[in-house]
């Protein structure tokens, strides 16, 4: 007779291996953290591939349903987001860009190449009354980023001036060319990426530029300007240290820029078509932001103790080998699932550090890049990145929560990350929503959320999910990747119990 012990250990460990990972979370709900500004879900918007001419803009003559030249389908998609804020023109365009070919009539403004995408012929038939127009339109924030590259501090400041200013010629400049009222514009860029496309400066030299050219943008008498200066790539702690030290006085924000790339800038890999080594990568190089932003945090904090200079990640998102086939300067590529993780994981992170990360402009808004939305004549799909923008709306302007941690951790080769990702907020209704990612792949999480201080008693969610790691939508299946319902979440006593699905992005309302 074989004896009975092992093999009841046996079927113990047989359970054991088949239950699914797990993770504890807490959410202090009767504590309150910093105010998650609605401008962390920012956009960008450049001169660059079809991401202003054919995703924006068809113009007032086209068979694309239109209002003054605007894609309808693009803007209902845009307002449904509630985009808080939008900059433009660039990006590199905006360190080449001359605002007085875009104003004026259309038919006599001059044709210019577009030196740094692709090559193209530039029509300036979207000039600054277009963009800020749009802005209003949508009910955006317009966040102009100036040239500090190629142009001069005299041209800077008459553009601000033609856009703000209730009198003088350039106001009836303005009103000639069809708006008398000065526009709102609470956001001016003082240059792009100083260090590389804005004038391949040295920190040294930029900080300078940057007092130099500050000075000049004047607003008129109770109208508040943000000065937005040209910020550090990734980990160049110099940079953010002699700016900081140097001329942080004569700016009120300052924008990093950092793109996740599987690969190098030469090889990035491919949006679709990858292995799972690649997906870890991936993720653990959106994650490595935290790292950044505590150290560039930790700098300013140095040269600003009173927290009066914004953090803004104004240039941020997935950049991978172009789309075979499209122009290498036009920057097109798939958007897939694992985006959507991508774009939640920011997210997260962006909450974490909101006591001084105020706006983040995803890279960029129409068929470029990390692109929410992607167009094609007169068809417009959704992306997995729009979707969860989409999921986060209730994150705008609300109240950081703290949040306590304890996952599996999820490895694949080189890579590893915690399995599980979690940020929660209080909406200005008093309602709380729970925001969770599932960076494993293979496994789901079973997750017991705890929430004192809270008196939920009923809790809804929508989860975004698919079987494959590079799921997306295209033109002939817009609809392959939407959030779907989640009813699997109990609630009892301020406790949740749920299983969160291998490769997930879920978002909790709690009622
Ligand atoms: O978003 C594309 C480009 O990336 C921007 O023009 C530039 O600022 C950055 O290098």
């Amino acid at each position: 007779m074989r004896p009975l012990i092992p093999l009841l250990l046996l079927c113990s460990l047989i359970a054991g291996a088949q239950a699914p990972p797990a993770a504890q979370i807490t959410v202090r709900a009767a504590e309150s953290g910093p105010r998650v500004q609605r401008q962390i879900f920012g956009h960008f918007a450049e001169h660059l591939g079809y991401g202003i001419y054919g995703g924006l803009w068809v113009g007032e003559n086209s068979k694309i349903p239109n209002t003054k030249g605007y894609r309808n389908d693009v803007i209902a998609a845009l307002r449904q987001l509630k985009v808080p804020v939008i900059r433009w023109p660039g990006g590199c365009f905006a360190d080449e860009y001359n605002w007085r070919e875009g104003v004026g009539p259309r038919a006599k403004r001059p044709v210019k190449i577009n030196t740094h995408w692709g090559g193209v012929t530039e029509p300036n038939t979207f000039g600054t009354h277009e963009f800020m127009d749009f802005a209003e339109l949508i009910g955006a924030e317009a966040y102009v980023s100036g040239n500090v590259g190629n142009a001069s501090p005299r041209e800077m400041a008459e553009w601000v001036e033609y856009i703000t200013s209730p009198a003088g010629s350039l106001a009836d400049e303005r009103t000639a060319n069809g708006r008398k009222e000065a526009w709102k514009l609470p956001y001016f860029g003082l240059g792009n990426e100083l260090w590389g496309c804005g004038g391949n400066m040295r920190a040294e030299y930029a900080a300078d530029v940057t007092r130099r050219y500050s000075t000049f943008v004047k607003v008129p008498a109770g109208v508040k300007i943000m000065k937005m200066a040209s910020g550090p790539s990734d980990s160049d702690y110099h940079w953010t240290e002699v700016m900081m030290r140097d001329a942080g006085r004569h700016f009120d924000g300052i924008g990093l820029h950092y793109y996740t790339l599987p690969g190098t800038w030469a090889s990035k890999g491919p949006a679709y078509g990858f292995d799972e080594e690649a997906w870890a990568k991936t993720l653990a190089a959106t994650l490595k932001l935290d790292e950044y932003l505590t150290k560039h945090r930790a700098l300013m904090d140095k040269y600003d103790p009173n927290n009066r200079v914004w953090l803004g990640v104004d240039e941020w998102g997935s950049w991978y080998d172009p789309e075979p086939g499209t122009n290498r300067g036009f920057l097109q590529q798939q958007n897939t699932l694992r985006d959507a993780l991508i774009a939640a994981l920011n997210i997260h992170l962006f909450v974490k550090h909101a006591e001084r990360v105020k706006m983040a402009n995803i890279a960029q808004m129409v068929n470029v890049l990390q692109a929410i939305l992607f167009t094609k004549d007169d068809k417009m799909l959704l992306t997995p990145t729009y979707h969860v923008f989409d999921l986060y709306k209730s994150f705008q302007d609300s109240t950081r929560l703290p949040v306590e941690i304890k996952s599996p951790w999820y490895s694949k080769e080189a890579w590893t990350m915690p399995a599980v990702s979690a940020s929660a907020v209080k909406d200005s209704a008093g309602k709380i929503h729970i925001g969770l990612v599932n960076s494993d792949p293979n496994r789901a999480i079973a997750i017991a959320l705890n929430v004192p201080g809270a008196s939920a008693t009923k809790v809804n969610g929508r989860i975004i999910t698919a079987s494959a790691m590079d799921a997306r939508n295209t033109f002939e299946q817009p609809n392959a990747l939407v959030p779907a319902p989640f009813t699997g979440a109990q609630v009892n006593a301020g406790n949740l119990k749920l299983t969160l699905p291998a490769k997930s992005v879920l978002v909790l309302d709690l009622d």
